[in-house]
C-alpha cells in the first residue's frame, strides 16, 4: 500500500501514489466520472473515480457510496487549480478504494438546515468544513497561547474549579451543595488564586473552563467558556497593555501562519488580520464616551440613537463596543472604567476614586471585548473595605487579604476569552461555533 498521507500535506505528493484514510463528505456522478470530496481530519480533497480505470464492481460501489462512509483510498495526486477542497488545488485519481463502513442514511444532508437542528446534531456538524475549520483555528490559538506565555517566563498553574467565593460578582454563580462545607461555586475566574501564585512564581497563568450563569441570550455569551488568565507581579496598567498587545498579536500571526487554508475556506480576508501587530491604540473610558456621543449625535435612526445613548458611568453594551471598534483597524484598549461597573479588586485611579485602573481590549470589526483586566488593589485596608462594600463574605476572602499583608506589590493581570478570540479571528457571527459543544442558557445537548 502506498504511504498514508494527510490531506494538509497533499502538495508534497504531486505525481505520487498515496493512500488516504477518511470519510466521503460529498459525491457527484457525471457519466464515466464520480467525484468524491473526501475528508481525513486534516483537510478535504477531491478524489476522482474514472470508470475505465476501475473494475466494474468497484466503480458501481463508488457510484452508490453513501455520504459519510468511511474509506481507504489509493490513488495518484495531480495538481489542478480548479479542484475544490481545503487546501484545494489538488485531486487524487482513484486506483483503489476499500469501504470500511458504508454509512447509514446521514441526518445532515448537504442542504440548508436550521441552526437548532445543526446544534442538536453538533456531534455530526463538526465534520462539516466550516465548523471543522473554526475548531482547527481554536486548537492553534490555544497552542499559541501556551507557547507565547511559556516563552515569556509565565508558568502554567491550575486553579480550582470548585470554589467557595465569587470573583466576578455574585449574580452569575453556579452553585452546588458541597458536603458539610456549605455551597461550592463553579469558578468564574482563576484570578484570585493566580494572585496568590505570583507571590511564589512572579508570572503565572491559569487556563481552564470558566462558568457564568449568564442570563443573557446573546451571540457573545456562553455559560461555559475557556479563559486564559495571566497575572504579573511588579506590573502596572501600562505594563499590562504591553503584554496584552504582544500576546494577542502573536496569537493572530500564528493563526495566519498555521491555518491559512482554514481561514481562507471561511472566507476570512487575511490582509485584515496581518495588520494585527503592536502597538494597539489606547483611549480612556472618558474619550470613548465622547466618541460614542459624537456618533450618537450624528445618528438619524431613532432606534439606533436610543441604543447608542452613553452617559458617563455606565458599562458599554454591544452597540457601544461596535461603534467604537469600527473606528479602528486594530484591537482597541479602553482603560479607566468607572469603579462602579467593575469588580471589587481593582486598584483606584490615583486622585480619581470613581475611576479604576482597568483596561479592556476590544477586537476590531465590531467584535468587541475579548480581554478584561486591571491592576489589583495592593493595600489590605482598602481591599477589606471593598469586600464589605460589595457585600462579600469576609471569611471566604481571608487568604486573599493575607496576600496584601506579606510582601504586597503592585500587580496586574487579565483574562482572554478563547471563544471570543476565535470568533473574531475566524470572522464568524456566533460564539457557539467557536467551541465543540457549546453550553448556553437554553442548551446542554449533546
Ligand atoms: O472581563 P471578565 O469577566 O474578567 C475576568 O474574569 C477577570 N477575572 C480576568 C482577569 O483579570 N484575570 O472576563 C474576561 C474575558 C472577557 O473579556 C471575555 O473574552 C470572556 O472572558 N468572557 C466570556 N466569554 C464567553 N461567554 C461569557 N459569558 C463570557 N464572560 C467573559
Ligand atoms: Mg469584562
Amino acid at each position: 500500500m502506498p504511504p498514508v498521507i494527510r490531506i494538509s500535506q497533499i502538495s508534497d505528493y504531486v505525481d505520487q501514489e498515496i493512500t488516504l484514510q477518511g470519510w466521503v463528505y460529498n459525491r457527484t456522478h457525471k457519466g464515466k466520472l464520480v467525484f468524491l470530496l473526501v475528508r481525513d481530519g486534516y483537510g478535504f480533497a477531491q478524489c476522482v473515480a474514472f470508470k475505465n480505470d476501475l473494475t466494474p464492481d468497484l466503480f458501481e460501489t463508488i457510484v452508490h457510496l453513501p455520504q459519510e462512509s468511511s474509506v481507504i483510498i489509493t490513488g495518484k495526486v495531480r495538481s489542478d487549480p480548479r479542484a475544490p477542497g481545503v487546501p484545494g488545488g489538488y485531486e487524487v485519481g482513484i486506483t483503489g478504494l476499500d469501504v470500511v463502513q458504508a454509512a447509514g442514511e446521514y441526518p445532515i444532508a448537504l442542504k440548508e438546515h436550521g441552526v437548532d437542528y445543526m446544534l442538536d446534531n453538533r456531534h455530526l456538524w463538526i465534520r462539516m468544513p466550516s465548523q471543522w475549520a473554526v475548531l482547527r483555528v481554536r486548537a492553534v490559538v490555544i497552542a499559541a497561547i501556551h507557547e507565547w506565555l511559556t516563552d515569556n517566563g509565565f508558568i502554567h498553574m491550575d486553579t480550582p474549579i470548585l470554589t467557595p467565593a465569587a470573583c466576578e460578582g455574585t449574580t452569575t454563580l453556579f452553585g452546588t451543595k458541597y458536603f458539610d462545607e456549605g455551597m461550592a461555586y463553579l469558578a468564574q475566574s482563576g484570578q484570585l488564586y493566580n494572585e496568590a501564585n505570583i507571590f511564589a512564581f512572579s508570572k503565572v497563568y491559569c487556563f481552564g473552563p470558566t462558568f457564568r450563569a449568564e442570563k443573557s441570550k446573546t451571540r457573545r455569551h456562553l455559560t461555559e467558556f475557556w479563559m486564559v488568565e495571566p497575572e504579573v507581579a511588579f506590573c502596572d496598567l501600562d505594563g499590562l497593555m504591553e503584554i496584552e498587545e504582544q500576546f494577542v498579536s502573536h496569537i493572530v500571526q500564528r493563526a495566519i501562519e498555521k491555518c491559512g487554508p482554514e481561514l481562507r475556506s471561511l472566507g476570512r480576508d487575511l490582509s485584515v488580520l496581518e495588520k494585527i501587530k503592536p502597538p494597539f491604540p489606547r483611549i480612556s473610558y472618558d474619550e470613548a464616551v465622547e466618541r460614542i456621543n459624537a456618533v450618537q449625535a450624528q445618528t438619524e435612526d431613532p432606534e439606533q440613537r436610543k441604543l447608542l445613548e452613553m452617559p458617563w458611568g455606565i458599562d458599554f453594551g454591544a452597540p457601544h463596543e461596535t461603534c467604537l471598534t469600527q473606528q479602528f483597524e486594530k484591537p482597541l484598549f479602553v482603560y479607566g472604567y468607572p469603579t462602579a461597573v467593575k469588580a471589587f479588586y481593582m486598584e483606584p485611579w490615583p486622585g480619581r476614586p470613581e475611576v479604576s485602573k482597568s483596561v479592556d481590549l476590544l477586537a476590531p470589526e465590531g467584535y468587541g471585548e475579548i480581554i478584561g483586566g486591571s491592576e489589583r488593589i495592593s493595600d489590605p485596608e482598602l481591599l477589606l473595605q471593598r469586600i464589605h462594600d460589595h457585600s462579600l463574605p469576609e471569611e471566604a476572602y481571608k487568604w486573599y487579604i493575607d496576600l496584601r499583608r506579606y510582601g504586597s506589590v503592585p500587580h496586574s493581570g487579565f483574562g482572554l476569552g478563547v471563544e471570543r478570540t476565535v470568533t473574531w479571528i475566524c470572522g464568524i457571527d456566533h460564539l457557539r461555533e467557536a467551541i465543540a459543544y457549546p453550553r448556553m442558557i437554553n442548551r446542554m445537548y449533546p
